[in-house]
């Protein structure tokens, strides 16, 4: 097929494109309307179609008679376990899931938490809510008390499954001290806990609140898949903005499985029943689309890793997988392959294994930076695509499409447009740049299936932080440029957040937590270039007049309440007590010109800045 034709068609007509596109899943209430404004002015697809995203992932595959297809491969390193589920016996479990769901009292609409390490129950809880109608909101394992506690308040569930822990390599994480503290903390208590007894982990039950995973599975009845409708939430997945309240990204369930769908075999050229394997965790939006949804939705096998790319037990791990489950489509962080290229950087592991089922790596969750890029091109012999995505959009925006026409990559960009998305690189006026500069990257509306529709009950920011800015566009918060080629180079974040080791965080919650700290005047967290991990987070910090303790000290307690606020992912290890931080003359920190002395880049002087002599005096420190 031919990308331009597709991709012209989706532009000029994305109604009819997308109406034709329904066609890829099954509905209850085929849509007869593609496009139609809701009452806030938001466009959204399908309005009058309904639908069950879990049918359409598990049960219909078992009534096309594939129900002995295996759907989940886990492979668990840590535990040292493997196992196989087909599409049957997903489909009895998460069926039973449901039913225990809902004599919980869960019912459509209902928000249910899911705080799980990386096993097949946390699958099934999930497809028990889309099964249902209730709404999940995953929560990664790696994140504290604090992060799942404003989840809690927000996203109000009646239901949180958990697990008794997670496992990081060999360090046990028990969960349960977490969920009881974040639960203290939320002002919304959920009135049941689900728990899965691992065996690495056990935990004393609150009466009345905490069941076990197990019986509840045991003594449940089945329940078929409720129909809803196409702009339903399925999920509501909370990623990093500016400020420390995290934005709870909202994804309906009609556009979400049809982009799904489409994507399967758009952009990573799969075929119904052939293996697909996305190397990132549930907590994720990676995870969600390509561990969780895309694969099942088209009908793939799916892996399950509960793993790192290096120590579990080595730098042979993804080669391993691959050659195991004959995986044909990889997709992972740079920052793993970063991790494997570290140790094994002649690539003996990969000779070690067969990767010949291998068709191509997909790269995404921070830039595929050329190095690596070319490490990978020249030890694999594959095509290597980094494609660009965000939570808020579920869904590659830019990608090499292989399946409709494969590009010729070039090294930092992540190729072309994916049908849907009309991209756009705008100055601060709103005016559209010339080929090859620099400007911020917009989608012009409508945004195709699968997007953000609002942010989960505060509709005002979802406007002012991506509408407003540029009427007619979707603010991305990614700066880059579009060559004479039409290739599309992603350069980085225009805001405060930040991108380390494939994990989205903000700036600006670290500064919330280090400011809150009693000897601190002021400060400014950065994130500065990092070899492996791709960023790290710096903080600069300016001590209040009298303070007599000794700066190391502040230091150690500055990393501390961050790693109890967000979690170790922050991988904020450093803090450097400054005399002033360079301000405008009115008063803004100039966080671009720290960036660029942090990481050791050229920079002109900023014409607002108030004195100078502040920016020598922080490059000493640096
Ligand atoms: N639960 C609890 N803690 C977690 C966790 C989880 N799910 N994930 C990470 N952590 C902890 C780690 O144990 C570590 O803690 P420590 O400081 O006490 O050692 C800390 O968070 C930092 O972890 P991480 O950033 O993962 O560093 P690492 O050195 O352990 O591993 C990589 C580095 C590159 C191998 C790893 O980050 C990786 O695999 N990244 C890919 C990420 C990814 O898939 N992102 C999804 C987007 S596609
Ligand atoms: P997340 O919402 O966690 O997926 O993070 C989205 C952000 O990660 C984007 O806004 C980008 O800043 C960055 N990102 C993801 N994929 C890429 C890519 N392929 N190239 C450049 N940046 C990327």
């Amino acid at each position: 097929m031919n990308y331009h034709t597709e991709y012209t068609r989706s532009i000029e007509d994305p109604e009819g494109f997308w109406l034709e596109k329904a066609e890829l899943v099954d509905w209850v209430q085929p849509p007869q309307v593609g496009l139609a404004n809701d009452i806030e002015g938001i466009e959204r697809w399908y309005p009058d179609g309904t639908l069950n995203t879990c049918y359409n992932a598990i049960d219909r595959h078992v009534v096309a008679g594939r129900g002995d297809q295996v759907a989940i491969y886990y492979d668990s390193p840590v535990t040292q376990t493997k196992s196989a589920i087909t599409y049957a016996e997903l489909q009895a479990r998460v069926a039973k899931f449901a039913g225990a769901l809902a004599s919980m009292g869960v019912t459509t609409g209902d928000r249910v938490v899911i705080y799980m390490p990386m096993v097949p129950d946390a699958l099934v809880a999930i497809f028990a809510c889309a099964r249902i109608g209730a709404i999940h909101s995953v929560v990664f394992g790696g994140f504290a008390a604090s992060e799942l506690a404003v989840r809690l308040s927000d996203a109000a569930p009646k239901v949180i499954v958990t697990a008794t822990c997670g496992i990081e390599v060999s360090k046990v994480i028990e969960y349960m001290p977490i969920v009881n503290e974040a639960i203290e903390m939320a002002d919304h208590a959920p009135s049941h806990v689900i728990v899965l007894e691992r065996p690495e982990a056990s935990y004393t039950p609150v009466e009345g609140r905490d069941y076990s995973f197990a019986t509840v599975l045991e003594q449940a009845e089945p329940l078929e898949c409720v129909p809803v409708s196409a702009t339903h939430p399925l999920y509501i997945l909370y990623t990093s903005g500016t400020t420390g309240k995290p934005k709870g990204v909202v994804r309906d369930n009609g556009g979400h499985a049809v982009a799904m769908t489409y994507s399967m075999q758009a952009i990573y050229n799969m075929k119904p029943g052939e293996v697909f394997w996305a190397a990132s965790d549930i907590g994720w939006v990676v995870g969600h689309s390509y561990i969780v949804y895309a694969p099942l939705l088209f009908g793939c096998s799916t892996v399950l890793y509960e793993g790192k790319p290096v120590r579990t037990p080595d730098a042979g791990a993804f080669w391993r997988v691959v050659e195991e489950y004959k995986v044909k489509v990889l997709f992972t962080a740079p920052t793993a392959f970063r991790a494997v290229r570290k140790e094994d950087p002649h690539g003996a592991f990969f000779q070690q294994y067969n990767t010949e089922s291998l068709d191509a790596l997909y790269l995404a969750g921070e830039r595929l930076d050329p190095p690596t890029y070319h490490w990978l091109d020249e030890l694999t012999d594959l095509p290597i695509v980094d494609h660009w995505w965000q939570t808020e959009t579920g869904w590659a925006i830019a990608s090499n499409p292989r399946g409709l026409q494969s590009f010729t990559p070039k090294a930092g960009s992540s190729t072309m447009p994916t049908p849907g998305f009309k991209v756009e690189i705008l100055d601060p006026n709103g005016e559209p740049v010339e080929a090859g500069e620099q400007g911020s990257v917009v989608i012009k509306r409508p945004l195709p299936p699968s997007c953000l529709p609002t942010v989960w009950g505060n509709h005002t920011r979802f406007e002012e932080s991506y509408l407003n800015p540029y009427p007619g566009y979707y603010l991305t918060g990614d700066g880059g440029f579009i060559d004479h080629e039409g290739y599309i180079f992603i350069m980085g974040r225009t805001d405060d957040v930040i991108n380390v080791a494939g994990h989205r965080l903000s700036t600006g919650e670290m500064e919330e937590i280090v400011a809150a700290h009693p000897a601190v005047a002021e400060c400014a967290v950065i994130g500065v270039a990092d070899e492996l991990k791709g960023q790290l987070p710096l903080g600069l910090v300016v001590l209040k007049d009298g303070v007599t303790e000794d700066p190391k000290t502040v230091e150690a307690a500055l990393i501390q309440s961050v790693r109890a606020s967000i979690g170790a992912v922050a991988c904020f290890n450093k803090a450097v007590i400054v005399e002033r931080l360079p301000k405008t003359r009115s008063g803004k920190i100039l966080r671009a010109t720290l960036r660029k002395i942090a990481d050791g880049e050229s920079y002109s002087m900023p014409s607002t800045i108030e004195d100078p002599t502040v920016l020598s005096e922080i490059s000493e420190k640096l």
